[in-house]
């Protein structure tokens, strides 16, 4: 296997690095904020009624989400390799094991699930790029749109071609690597889309339902929270944030020695949540304007944002920079989600960054037919937790991303050394102490608490 220890014994990644501090964050809100902020937030949160919903997840993020997100960009500096490697690594570095590769491992096997379905839906956006610059948007009923997303999701075949280029396009910008790659996709998007968001959500604030969206939002009803939606709530954070799965450790390996962890993770969190809240501001106005059901579940957003657009002037102009910089958000995504198998499979078998590229990309886009099927063929096929794409999400965002946080933060936290972790978080003031006490404690014991009350083993206490 190829050596990445310099000569002055500090590891340098294979891969490149970032060419600033700024570069790094920009890559690594890329990679966080995508459809989950846009399409996932709001209707996960219009599944668990609202208010307490958001209530649990901007919990999570601050107690649980921080902590993981620190830790993971830590072990990924240290390591400077891909995400199987550097656990591997610091496993035995830290007098533990080599074992903690299979962490890595599953992380690898996360975002390419994740993929497979991210893909699919990144397609749709596509597809109502084109749909929206024709202009059957303009003026149309609820009835309208509905149909017309009902409409597309039926046809698998269109379905599955927009899944197709969208897996090409993100093949194509992974193969390059990480400089060429990477920073030039995300500097303009981020700016772009944040833009474009105020300018949604002061059309929102006029539209008459916005405090109807707001109330939604942010009034509290506990009753409606059961443990599944605080499982969820736990889930959509790690799937919003790209953490638990080693996309941050993998850009983290690429990461300049002097560049401050917490700051960037600060930087990196706000932003995420930032536009997350901002997305539901803009989009359940509409859902109560146009009566639509904020429970209904994949489709929301692309049946309320062209409504919303519709009604507007200048709307099809607007709808189709939309869905152009949304389809760019999921785009700078799926290169997170690509890069930790991408980078494993250039270190572990020796081939090329296009090669891999190829060769990962296939084998997502092959399960990828799965969620294309979902929406239409298979839509009544349901097992577990509903269809193909339904049990993909769930075992993905609930499970195996919480999991990869929950080793992640034990591994920063008690298998790393004092001095490891201090030496990477560049303080051993109260900053670094309040990591150490959430990464630790906190993190850990509440993603074990909230995985054993969702599936129902603590019923006995
Ligand atoms: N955070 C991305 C989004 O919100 C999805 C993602 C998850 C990307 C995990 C990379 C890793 O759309």
């Amino acid at each position: 296997m190829l050596s990445n220890q310099a000569s002055d014994g500090k590891r340098t990644s294979l891969h490149g690095h970032w060419s600033s501090r700024m570069a790094f964050i920009l890559a690594v809100t890329g990679s966080a904020v995508g459809l989950g902020n846009i399409w996932k937030f709001p209707y996960v949160a219009g599944q668990n009624g609202g208010g307490a919903f958001v209530l649990v997840y901007l919990v999570c993020v601050v107690v649980i989400g921080m902590p993981v997100m620190m830790s993971e960009i830590l072990i990924g500096r240290r390591g400077r390799r891909n995400p199987v490697a550097t656990m591997e690594l610091l496993g035995k570095e830290e007098g533990s094991s080599g074992n903690w590769r299979w962490v890595g491992s599953m992380g690898v096997i996360a975002g390419i699930l994740i993929l497979s379905y991210y893909s699919v839906i990144a397609g749709w956006t596509l597809a109502y790029v084109f749909k929206s610059a024709s202009g059957v948007f303009a003026g149309a009923t609820p009835d309208a749109v509905s149909a017309q997303f009902a409409g597309f999701v039926g046809n698998w075949k269109a379905v599955a071609l927009c899944h197709t280029l969208f897996m090409g396009l993100t093949i194509f910008v992974v193969a390059r690597g990480v400089e060429r790659g990477l920073e030039q996709a995300v500097k303009f998007m981020v700016p772009a889309l944040l833009i474009l968001m105020f300018v949604l959500l002061g059309y929102a604030i006029q539209s008459g339902h916005f405090g109807d969206g707001v109330a939604f939002m942010f009034t509290p009803d506990f009753e409606k929270l059961t443990w599944d939606s605080v499982l969820a709530a736990l889930g959509q954070a790690f799937f919003s944030l790209s953490i638990g799965m080693g996309a941050v450790m993998a850009y983290g390996a690429y990461l300049p020695e002097e560049t401050s962890i917490t700051g960037a993770s600060a930087a990196v969190v706000t932003a995420d949540t930032g536009i997350a809240i901002l997305a539901g501001l803009a989009i359940f106005p509409f859902v109560f304007a146009g009566g639509l059901d904020p429970a209904e579940g994949p489709g929301l957003v692309f049946e309320t944002l062209p409504l919303a657009f519709g009604g507007m002037g200048g709307g099809t102009f607007l709808a189709t920079i939309f869905f152009v910089l949304l389809a760019f958000a999921a785009w700078t995504s799926a290169i997170g989600l690509m890069e930790p198998a991408v980078a494993w499979v250039v270190e572990h078998h020796n081939r090329t960054r296009a090669q891999a590229s190829v060769i990962i990309g296939g084998l997502i886009w092959a399960i990828g037919i799965g969620s294309v099927l979902s929406f239409n063929i298979l839509a009544d096929f349901k097992f577990g937790a509903g269809t193909f794409f339904d049990n993909i999400d769930y075992l993905t965002s609930n499970i195996m991303l919480p999991l990869g946080g929950l080793l992640i933060t034990t591994f920063a936290g008690w298998v790393m050394c004092r001095n490891s972790t201090s030496d990477e978080l560049g303080s051993s003031g109260a900053l670094y102490k309040a990591w150490r006490i959430l990464a630790r404690f906190i993190a850990p014991i509440g993603i074990t608490f909230v995985l054993l009350k969702a599936v129902g083993a603590l019923d006995w206490l």
